[in-house]
């Protein structure tokens, strides 16, 4: 009798801690898409044109596969005369499709979600 409740008991430990741990795994997996935070703030194209290089006052953004990254750190491509200044502060997606991407998903911060 004893091993049988022993049992009961043993095997309620073992479905409380895998609804735990599978409710923590969930609850996480829901809050990272592919290492990006959630609850970022969402920009429409048109929001990021005052982020495109010109004013030195403020971030520089670009838009790249549904996400808005912050490439400031990279001004000098960027600011006005820059190589790339024409992929800021929009969404160039299609021009990054082949080059360049990458290395922007790769150097720089996601800093919001690009709303379509
Ligand atoms: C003759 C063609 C091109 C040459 C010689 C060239 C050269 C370069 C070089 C030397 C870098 C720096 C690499 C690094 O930091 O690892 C770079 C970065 C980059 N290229 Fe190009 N590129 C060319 C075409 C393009 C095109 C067509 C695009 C997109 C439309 C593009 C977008 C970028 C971007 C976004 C970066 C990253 C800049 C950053 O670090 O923020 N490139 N390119």
């Amino acid at each position: 009798m004893r091993t049988v409740m022993n049992k009961k008991i043993i095997a309620l430990f073992v479905i409380v801690l895998g609804v735990a741990i599978g409710s923590t795994y969930f609850i996480a997996k829901r809050q990272m898409v592919s290492g990006v935070p959630q609850n970022l703030p969402h920009y429409h194209e048109a929001d990021l044109a005052p982020f495109d290089g010109s004013n030195a006052d403020k971030p520089i953004y670009i838009g790249l596969d549904g996400y808005v990254y912050d490439v400031s750190k990279g001004k000098e491509y960027y600011i006005t005369g820059g190589s790339y200044h024409y992929l800021a502060g929009r969404d160039s997606s299609k021009e990054l499709d082949l080059i360049g991407g990458e290395i922007i998903k790769r150097e720089y911060p996601v800093v919001g979600v690009l709303a379509k």
